[in-house]
Order: structure tokens, then sequence, then C-alpha cells
């Protein structure tokens, strides 16, 4: 049996990712390492919360004596736990240098302390910066210009895992990939966030002029993506991982009212976020080509397959929505 630890296994990716494993890897045990903040929650793994192949310890990444404990006899790290939500870190940047930077030094000894074979380390498009609307796709060679806190933190926590790499020969990839939406996502981000208010006739706040681009990807594929590069992925390497599907905002939202069946009158256009990234857009040659992975799900089939499961979990929405939410919803809708 192969050990591994997933960091942030409690969250959107985090709970795919662990169940995709456990239905078609038998020869894995998952060790979840998470801290339970407003964005992880156990309610969305309690299928599994019995399977032997599955454990949980609560505990931060930036604690490193409990980050080595629970490391102890793993075969690969998974590194996904972190402060993901760029608004929030518009807000108030602490919380994701501690979690996002200080996190990762802490699970990069704790990796270099056990031997661990493989680590993982989940990155995002953002810290590539924007594309205008000509610019190619970003590649693997693109210079990091991060435009928020949130991405700022990851592009510094993707230069430590390439200095470790480095400096101390220890196996470590870097995965890049674009918007995910589907199953369990915390209703904060664009899609959940609009199905939760659409269903209340709440207004729908679309930043600026809603002409942004972002490319999606289905979780599912993304976690494929992941499990292909913990096992064939070659150290010291980029991957970036996309849906090759760019939508523009104001388009995605029509899309979803119209599954919805609720009406277009509810956008309401609202001050943009500052520094907002134009455009997003991924070029995936690379893992295509060397690890032999490429999008399964188109946004025409799963965008709809996910708008119903968020219409059928309404009883995991209210479980995840605490009144933190509320608060934070008040701060960061009230006056814009
Ligand atoms: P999420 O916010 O839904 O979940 C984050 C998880 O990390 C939660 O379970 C939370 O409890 C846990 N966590 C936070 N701080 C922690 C700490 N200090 N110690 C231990 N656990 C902690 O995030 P997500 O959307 O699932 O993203 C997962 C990873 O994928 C992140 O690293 C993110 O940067 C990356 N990513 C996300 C997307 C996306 O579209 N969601 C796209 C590309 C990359
Ligand atoms: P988000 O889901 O926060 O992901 P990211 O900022 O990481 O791309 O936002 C997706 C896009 O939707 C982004 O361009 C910001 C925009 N957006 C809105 O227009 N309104 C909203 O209420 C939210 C949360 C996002």
């Amino acid at each position: 049996m192969r050990r591994v630890m997933l960091t942030g296994g409690a969250g959107f990716i985090g709970s795919n990712l662990v169940k995709l494993i456990l239905k078609e890897h038998p020869d894995i045990h998952v060790v979840n390492y998470d801290l339970l903040t407003y964005a992880g929650n156990l309610v969305s793994l309690s299928d599994v919360e019995d399977n032997p192949q599955y454990s949980f310890v609560r505990g931060d990444v930036s604690d490193l004596q409990t980050v080595k404990k629970a490391m102890e006899g793993c075969w690969a790290v998974l590194h996904l736990a972190a402060e993901s939500h760029v608004d929030r870190s518009i807000l108030d940047a602490g919380p994701f240098l501690n979690t996002n930077v200080i996190g990762t030094q802490v699970m990069l000894d704790a990796a270099r302390f056990h031997k661990v074979e493989r680590f993982v380390q989940i990155s995002t498009d953002e810290v590539y910066g924007s594309l205008k609307p000509d610019d190619p796709a970003f590649t693997e060679q693109n210079r990091l210009k991060p435009n928020s806190p949130y991405s700022a933190s990851k592009a510094a926590a993707d230069l430590l895992v390439r200095a470790y790499e480095k400096t101390y020969g220890m196996h470590a990839v870097i995965t890049r990939c674009s918007n995910n939406y589907g199953p369990y996502q915390f209703p904060e981000k664009l899609i959940p966030l609009l199905i939760n208010n659409a269903m209340k006739d709440k207004p729908i706040p679309v930043y600026g002029d809603g002409q942004q681009v972002r490319d999606w990807l289905y979780v599912e594929d993304h976690c494929r993506a992941i499990i292909t590069i913990m096992e064939k992925g070659v150290s010291g390497e980029i991957y970036n991982i996309g849906g090759n599907c760019e939508v523009v905002n104001l388009e995605l939202v029509k899309m979803l009212l119209a599954e919805l069946g609720k009406p277009e009158s509810l956008i309401t256009f609202v001050k943009d976020r500052p520094a907002h990234d134009r455009r997003y857009a991924m070029n995936i040659d690379k893992i295509t080509r060397e690890l032999g992975w490429k999008p399964e799900h188109t946004l025409s089939h799963a965008l709809p397959k996910t708008v119903k499961w968020y219409l059928d979990s309404e009883e995991w929405v209210g479980s995840v929505l605490s009144g933190e939410y509320k608060e934070y919803y008040k701060k960061q809708y009230g006056d814009r």
C-alpha cells in the first residue's frame, strides 16, 4: 500500500481528489491533512470517512511537528492546502502568506526529512498574471507576474518548490491549473455563488464590465491530471493544466442563468476587483505530449451537470455556509 499525504483534502479540489483516488486506486492510502478553515468541510467527505484506505488528520500546514508526524511513511505528498480566494487576499493578505508560503516551506522541510519520493505542488495559472486579448496562451516558460496577494503567495510557493528541488535534490513537480468548476466548491467563487444567489432571486454581482476571460476545467479532469503527474511527472518540471475552454465572464453568467431558468435582470454590475486579471488561457501541449493527459469533459456537458449537483445539494450548501460567510459577503459586496 502506498501512503499519500494530501493537504487541503476537505476543500473543493481536495475532496474531489480524495474520492477519485479511493475509487480508482486501491493500492493507495490517503492521509487527508487539513486545518478545516471556513473553506474546509468534512461533510464533503462523509461518504468516505469509514473507508479503511482513508484517514484524516486535523492540522495546519505551517505547524512542522504535526506535519512531520502525519507525513511518516508517506511515499508522496500532494500539496493542495491553501488560502485560495483572490477577493479575501485583497481584504487581508496575512493568512495567504502564512498558509501558502510558510506552509509550503514547512511541507517541503518535512518531505525532505522523510525522503518523500514525490512532492506535487498544486499551483495556479494566476501566477503568470494577465493576458491581452490577442496574446498566446501561457506556456510553462512565461514569466511569473502575479497581480493579487493570492497569486503572489502562490508564485512565492512555486519558487520555494523550485529552490528545494535544486538545492536538496528532492523530487518535486509544480502543476499550474486554470479555473475549476464542479461539485463541492465553496460558494464564494463565481459559479456556486451565482447558483446560490440566483436560487434565492438575489442579485448576481458581476465585476466591472464582465468582459474578463477565464479558462474553465471540470474538477475531475484536474484531479486526473494531478494523479498522472504524481505517477509520471519528471522532477523539476512544471506542467500547465487547462480546459482549452476560454469563456467571457458575462457569457458564463448568462449561460448559468439560462440553465437555472432565472432572468438576466438578476445581473448587477458592481465595482471591479482591484488589479483584476483580464484574461487567462493555458497552453497544455506539454502535459498532453509528455504525459498523455487531456481534458475529457466539455463545458456544454459538465456545466449543466454541475448546476444539477448544486440544486440537488441544498443541504451541503446550507451546512458549509456559516455566519462567517454572511460577514464576508457583507464586507465584500456591501459597498459596491
Ligand atoms: P479551497 O479553498 O476550496 O480549499 C482549501 C483547503 O485547504 C480547505 O480544506 C482548507 O481547510 C485547507 N487549508 C487552508 N489553510 C490551511 C492550513 N493552514 N493548513 C491546512 N489546511 C488548510 O481550495 P481549492 O479551490 O480546492 O484549491 C486547492 C488548491 O488548488 C489550492 O492550492 C489552489 O491554489 C489550487 N488551485 C485552485 C483552482 C480553482 O479553480 N479552485 C485552480 C488552480 C489551482
Ligand atoms: P473566481 O471564481 O473568484 O476565480 P478567480 O478570481 O480565481 O478567477 O472568479 C472568476 C471570475 O469571476 C473572475 O474574473 C472574477 C469574477 N467574479 C465576478 O464577476 N463576480 C463575483 O461575485 C465573483 C466571486 C467573481
